[in-house]
């Protein structure tokens, strides 16, 4: 179990994890059944993820739910994909206190069904009284890592023509502060499976030091045993951060 496994056991750990849940329809469509079918075998394989990594220590995990633009879908499987969200989101959040989670959304979350809005807003309200040492679930929904860095210029100008910022002041962690990510570390370790290699506009800004980890696993066939794999590589790898290995 969680903790006691030996790919792990004295590698690095990431501090944050973050996963492109990807490969859903590919997996239905392999066995012959309709797109939705693999939204709904990824949802348990989040729940079964989520649990795994807090179990692990891993502090933050940032999952990719749904992009800005995956609109472009059928209204049938973005149907499908929100109710997946909104169902296996709640659950989360009923059982943050006695599970040790905190829930986030990133995104663009006005977009949203009244009710997915309504459960970000309590879920926010609920983590806030939570330990920091909980484990942050940071469920991007309606998300473009272009769009989050547009919002957030946004923000930082309208302050600057209010006056409480200029120009000058803004560097690279008062942006950040700015981001639906503030607060939340950098991730250490990007992790895609379904074997494309490309970030489809995921934590655009937030990647610049991550390291990345690509699998040919579909989503919904993504086990414990693969986080275990994606951290080991993790501990191989030398960060050099611009400078050079002593
Ligand atoms: C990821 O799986 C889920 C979402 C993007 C919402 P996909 O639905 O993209 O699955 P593939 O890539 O078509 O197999
Ligand atoms: C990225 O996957 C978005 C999510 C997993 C939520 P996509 O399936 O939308 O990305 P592309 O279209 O393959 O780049
Ligand atoms: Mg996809």
């Amino acid at each position: 179990m969680a903790g006691d496994n030996h790919a792990v056991a004295g590698a690095a750990l990431p501090r944050h994890i973050a996963i492109i849940m990807d490969g859903n329809g590919r997996w239905a469509t392999k066995r012959g059944l309709p797109r939705t079918a693999g939204h709904k075998v990824g949802a348990e394989t989040f729940r079964t993820i989520a649990y795994y990594c807090k179990d692990l220590g891993i502090k933050y995990l940032t999952v990719y739910a749904f992009s800005t633009e995956n609109w472009k879908r059928s209204a049938d499987e973005v149907g499908v994909i929100m109710a997946l969200m909104q169902r296996y989101l709640l659950e989360l959040m009923e059982l943050m206190a006695r599970d040790h989670f905190r829930i986030h959304f990133s995104g663009d979350l006005t977009a949203l069904s009244p009710n997915l809005q309504k459960l970000a807003q309590k879920a926010d309200e609920i983590a806030r009284s939570l330990p920091d040492d909980y484990c942050m679930v940071n469920a991007c929904v309606n998300y473009g890592g272009r769009d989050e860095i547009l919002r957030a210029a946004r923000k930082y100008a309208a302050d600057c023509v209010q006056g409480t910022r200029t120009p000058q002041d803004l560097d690279d962690n008062l942006f950040s502060s700015y981001m639906d990510s503030a607060g939340i570390p950098d991730p250490e370790l990007i992790i895609r499976p379904s074997g494309e290699i490309r970030l489809s506009n995921f934590l655009l800004w937030q990647c610049a030091y991550s390291e990345f980890y690509f699998t040919d696993v579909l989503w919904p066939d993504f086990t414990p045993a693969e986080i275990d794999r994606a951290i080991a590589a993790y501990g191989q790898r030398r960060r050099r951060f611009g400078g050079v290995t002593q």
